[in-house]
């Protein structure tokens, strides 16, 4: 199926203790965010994209990409979701219909390969909700007691750690993140704000090192991965 693409970048990307947002930090000769734009640019099945950006960002427009025609920008918001909100309002402009498709990848994850996105369009195609890429947990999971001593072990036969990109139809997407933020729900991903309206988004499995960059360990790790790609 054809798609939308929203890439919400207005987070500051603190844990990563950096001068300035982790998508602006280098890899292999370019900034993270343009790797990620690059996972979807030349998709044939892509029908727009749309990056959201702080107000105000002062990198953003000293890339080669910021007179690229292909992408769109949006004004970010306090929170994640606020950003996709306001990316899902621009993709109205730009003439989506509510049942077209909208993929929400963060920035921070510039190692999305071409089969996890093909696999997640095709799995997805005739899904009623839609759903997101994600990875089993693999480690033993254990809750922590308020004295930083193991409280349980948690069953980790169920569990999955939830990456993105994030695939919903356009108008159920939007109607439930503007709804969840009405009533105040945290919503840390666009999938827990289609749970919370009721529906159950599909799990589909993709690669563990689709990783979202968070710790200085996450870039020197694929800094090294990425050595030979300069
Ligand atoms: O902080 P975290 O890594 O969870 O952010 C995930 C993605 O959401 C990042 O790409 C970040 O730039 C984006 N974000 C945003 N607006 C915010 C907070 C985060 O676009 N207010």
């Amino acid at each position: 199926p054809a798609f939308w693409v929203v890439i919400p970048a207005a987070g500051v990307g603190s844990r990563m203790r950096a001068d300035r947002p982790k998508q602006y930090l280098q890899l292999a000769g370019r900034t993270i965010l343009e790797h990620t734009l690059d996972c979807f640019l030349d998709h044939p099945q892509l029908k727009g994209l749309v990056l959201c950006l702080s107000v105000g960002d002062p990198y953003w427009p000293e890339l080669p990409g910021a007179s690229d025609p292909r992408i769109q920008r949006a004004d970010g918001g306090n929170e994640r979701a606020d950003s996709v909100l306001s990316g899902l309002l621009r993709l109205l402009e730009l003439g989506a219909q509510e049942d077209d498709w909208v993929l929400v990848h963060d920035a921070a994850r510039p190692n999305l390969s071409r089969h996890d996105l093909d696999q997640l369009l095709l799995e997805l195609a005739d899904d009623p909700v839609g759903g997101l890429l994600a990875v089993p947990a693999r480690d033993t999971l254990k809750r922590a007691g308020a004295d930083g001593r193991v409280a349980e072990t948690v069953d980790r036969s169920q569990i999955w750690q939830a990456y993105t990109p994030q695939m919903f139809h356009f108008a159920a997407l939007h109607r439930a993140l503007a709804d969840a933020l009405v009533a105040g729900v945290a919503v840390t991903d666009e999938a827990s704000a289609l749970e919370w309206a009721g529906l159950a988004p599909r799990l589909v499995e993709g690669r563990a090192d689709n990783l979202k960059i968070t710790r200085p360990e996450d870039l020197d790790w694929l800094r090294q991965r990425w050595s030979n790609k300069v």
